[in-house]
């Protein structure tokens, strides 16, 4: 603490009438805007738009890492906090442990990575150790078993980490719907301040019932693969957008994606990888203005559905 954090420099910048908000008017007035919501847990809020980081895995070249900073920097900018990271994830985590350190962002952001290692607690805790050492931090804000590996018992040894104070919460991860009766098994089983599940207008099995137990359990839902992994753009082609999405504020097709997934009343929180900034300013239209309601989101299904 005690230096002025990036995004406290923009709002000093807005302030005094700075030239960069001249330079980028829709994204620099957008933090106040964004919304948040709360996790179950604890009643903490977060926003909306988080950050994938599975293609940060870039190694040392200078080139790539110079465009992720970018997208990164735009992404605390504009208010975001939650990134979702994973040892699994090439170098990612020492990219963005880097980057996080070099645009001295650390304490702004609510940082997710994962456990995936089956081979006992200490392989597992030591995985967590290096993560931290990767992402230059002391304590992970969110630590999460990845894919269901070895959950019965991950998820009691990050329960244990938790209580220690190395993670502020924990969570498990899926995206493949041949997991779903797993993942139901291990809701019921264990408290979990988090899931993280794909869903998107495309993919829409969590919605029968993952969805609703993260709910009546009180789990916050971060959503993965919310345009298919960038799959859906191919679907929708250069199709204009429909005229009724005007009135949802809907101006891309990634802001209707986003606006389906994130206007299911159990989500949480969404994770679109985005590894350019201005990915990052087009989904952060998607935070803000009015979410479908159930009409619309059955229209929006429709819609795609007859693509
Ligand atoms: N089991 C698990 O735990 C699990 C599994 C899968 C994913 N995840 C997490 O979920 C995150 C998201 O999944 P994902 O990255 O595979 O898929 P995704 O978010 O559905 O799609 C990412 C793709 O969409 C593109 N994109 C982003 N914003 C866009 C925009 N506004 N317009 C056009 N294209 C846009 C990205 O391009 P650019 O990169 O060029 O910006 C990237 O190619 C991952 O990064 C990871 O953190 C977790």
């Amino acid at each position: 603490m005690g230096r002025i954090s990036r995004r406290d420099f923009t709002k000093t910048a807005l302030a005094a009438g700075s030239i960069i908000a001249a330079a980028t008017p829709i994204s620099l007035a957008a933090p106040a805007s964004i919304i948040k919501r709360k996790i179950p847990s604890t009643g903490e809020a977060i926003p909306i738009m988080g950050l994938g980081t599975n293609r940060y895995g870039v190694g040392d070249s200078a080139e790539a890492r110079a465009t992720l900073r970018d997208a990164l920097a735009r992404f605390q900018e504009l208010g975001g906090t939650v990134i979702d990271t994973a040892p699994g994830y090439r170098t990612s985590e020492s990219v963005l442990g880097d980057l996080m350190h070099e645009l001295g962002i650390r304490e702004d952001l609510f940082i997710a990575t994962k456990v995936d290692r089956d081979s006992g607690p200490d392989d597992s805790l030591a995985q967590t150790r290096e993560s931290a050492r990767k992402l230059r931090t002391d304590t992970i804000d969110l630590m999460q078993v990845h894919s269901l590996r070895d959950w019965k018992n991950n998820i009691p040894l990050l329960h244990e980490l938790k209580r220690d104070g190395k993670f502020r919460y924990v969570g498990l991860t899926t995206s493949r719907s041949s997991q779903y009766q797993e993942m139901e098994k291990a809701m019921l089983r264990h408290d979990l301040d988090f899931i993280q599940v794909d869903y998107s207008v495309e993919q829409r099995a969590a919605a029968e019932r993952l969805l609703p137990l993260a709910a009546d359990r009180g789990m916050a839902v971060m959503l993965n693969r919310t345009f298919g992994g960038g799959r859906i753009f191919d679907a929708v082609g250069d199709r204009p957008l429909p005229a009724w999405t005007a009135e949802l504020q809907i101006s891309s097709w990634a802001q209707f994606l986003l606006k389906y997934a994130l206007s299911h009343p159990a989500t949480t929180v969404a994770i679109p990888g985005m590894t350019k900034a201005r990915h990052v300013d087009d989904n952060f239209g998607a935070a803000q203005g009015p979410m479908p309601d159930a009409g619309q989101r059955k229209q929006m299904e429709t819609f795609f559905d007859a693509l």
